[in-house]
């Protein structure tokens, strides 16, 4: 797939069909993504691919600590949005629930779609990505961000669906459990990847984007 494609046809993908996905194709993908820059070469990214059962159990673990009222509490926490950046998140949900026929007012067909992010969107695989807490965390997010679009961009040459997920990694200690992460590392993003269902309805949106006279500011052009 041409590069230009790629970058314009990847959109979140937010219902999977079941079959799973190669090892050897998961491979392949995080071979190519993982040429992906990072400031002076550190590469600080760990790479956890689960499915199977190990996926299931986090699904699990994840629900079950919803379903508790634990407070999720992310490695990499993030404060609230406001202004612009708080309407733009405000629109999405707006999109994504009218696609899939969620009223305002229906609290119950929110939850679960809410769990649905937590089941990393019921994908056959997630990748997750972590990093050493010793390396420099700025810096070292942005070659993260690098690599979990790239890793995305490539998925699209092999059929496959991707959605990066905050939710799935809410409950690091749930990861943990099943999987080797060890606690030294930071868990950063997670990204749920899959064949696309296309019929699911949310898999239709096609997010905006803002103009971009509004953010771009030239300078010393003609
Ligand atoms: C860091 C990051 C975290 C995200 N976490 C979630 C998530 O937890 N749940 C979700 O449904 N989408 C998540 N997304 C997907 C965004 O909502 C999506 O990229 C955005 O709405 C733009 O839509 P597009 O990817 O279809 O272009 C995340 C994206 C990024 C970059």
């Amino acid at each position: 797939m041409d590069i230009l494609q790629a970058i314009r046809s990847r959109k979140s993908i937010r219902g999977f069909k079941p079959d799973p996905v190669p090892k050897e194709v998961l491979r392949e993908i995080l071979q190519i993504a993982t040429r992906a820059p990072s400031a002076m070469n550190t590469q600080p990214w760990n790479i956890t691919v689960v499915t199977g059962k190990a996926l299931d159990n986090i699904r699990k673990g994840n629900i079950e600590m919803l379903a508790a009222g634990v407070t999720p509490n992310p490695d990499l926490p993030f404060t609230p949005y406001h202004g612009v950046y708080r309407q733009r998140q405000v629109d999405l949900a707006i999109q994504i629930f009218k696609l899939m026929g969620i009223a305002r007012e229906d609290k119950a067909k929110r939850a679960e779609w809410r769990q649905r992010g937590y089941r990393f969107f019921d994908a056959p695989a997630a990748i997750i990505l972590s990093m050493d807490r010793s390396v420099d965390k700025l810096v070292s997010h942005l070659d993260i961000g690098a690599l979990m679009q790239t890793i995305c961009l490539a998925a699209s040459d092999y059929g496959l669906g991707t959605c990066i997920a905050n939710h799935g990694i809410m409950f690091p200690e749930v990861v943990r459990r099943f999987t080797p992460i060890p606690e030294s590392d930071e868990i950063v993003i997670s990204i749920a990847i899959g064949y696309p269902d296309w019929d699911f309805p949310a898999n239709k949106l096609e997010t905006e984007r803002e103009p971009l006279e509004n953010l771009i500011t030239w300078c010393g052009f003609a």
